[in-house]
């Protein structure tokens, strides 16, 4: 299959989760799990930058979906995903980006797990509308995400986002240099806060929005 504009992930997809659990101990998986309550039986889903479908995995033990649109756009995190969750008819697979979205999809839950931070401010701007079209009317939007919950964070939370944008930005070609203020993207949407919680001192949040 040809590459997706944003397949950098390939190169990382082998030891990505060994590494994220090697910083962050269980902290990031904890704010996805944390998200998994929110969707509410026989929603139709869009799991978008989902990596190597651990949480995919998670969502199908632990709720029951409609159907799943896996959607990712390194081709080997997908087929990483596709050995974890093999034989599950309500998943659908798809190699791509929220490009490769058709026109009429629509889905009642959005999960975006550690990718919004990915995109500098232009290209999350055209991601986030894109994906807000897909949304439907009182659908949720399942957000977990390098967020700082300090208006002026620590020291130590600025390096290590530096460091990542560095490391990935070399490696899987990131184009991010700053964490977004995705305040200002969910607002322009129209998409309103219902919950949140926090996780890794701080530095890790996991937020519900509702479309109006
Ligand atoms: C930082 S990783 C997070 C993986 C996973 N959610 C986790 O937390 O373990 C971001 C993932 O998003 C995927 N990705 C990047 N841009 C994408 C896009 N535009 N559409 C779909 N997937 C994308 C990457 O291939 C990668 O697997």
């Amino acid at each position: 299959m040809p590459p997706t504009p944003d397949s950098g992930f390939d190169r990382v997809a082998s030891f990505y989760d060994p590494l994220a659990r090697l910083v962050y101990g269980s902290a990031l998986q904890d704010a996805q799990q944390w998200l998994l309550p929110h969707i509410p039986a026989g929603a139709s889903v869009l799991l978008i930058g989902g990596g190597s479908g651990w949480l995919l995995q998670q969502v199908l033990q632990k709720t029951s979906p409609k159907h799943i649109l896996y959607l990712e756009a390194s081709e080997k995190m997908l087929q990483k995903a596709k050995q974890l969750n093999p034989g599950t008819p309500v998943v659908s697979f798809r190699h791509g980006t929220e490009a490769d979205l058709l026109p009429h999809e629509q889905f009642d839950v959005i999960i975006t797990p550690f990718l919004l931070d990915l995109f500098p401010d232009a290209r999350l701007a055209e991601l986030m509308q894109r994906l807000c079209y897909s949304l439907a009317p009182n659908g949720r939007w399942l957000f977990a995400d390098f967020w700082p919950v300090q208006h002026n964070p620590p020291f130590w939370q600025k390096l290590l986002a530096k460091s990542m944008y560095l490391f990935f930005g070399f490696l899987s070609n990131v184009r991010g240099r700053l964490l977004p203020d995705y305040s200002r993207h969910f607002t322009s949407l129209g998409l309103q806060e219902q919950h949140s919680a926090a996780f890794y001192k701080g530095f890790v949040q996991a937020k519900i929005f509702e479309k109006g």
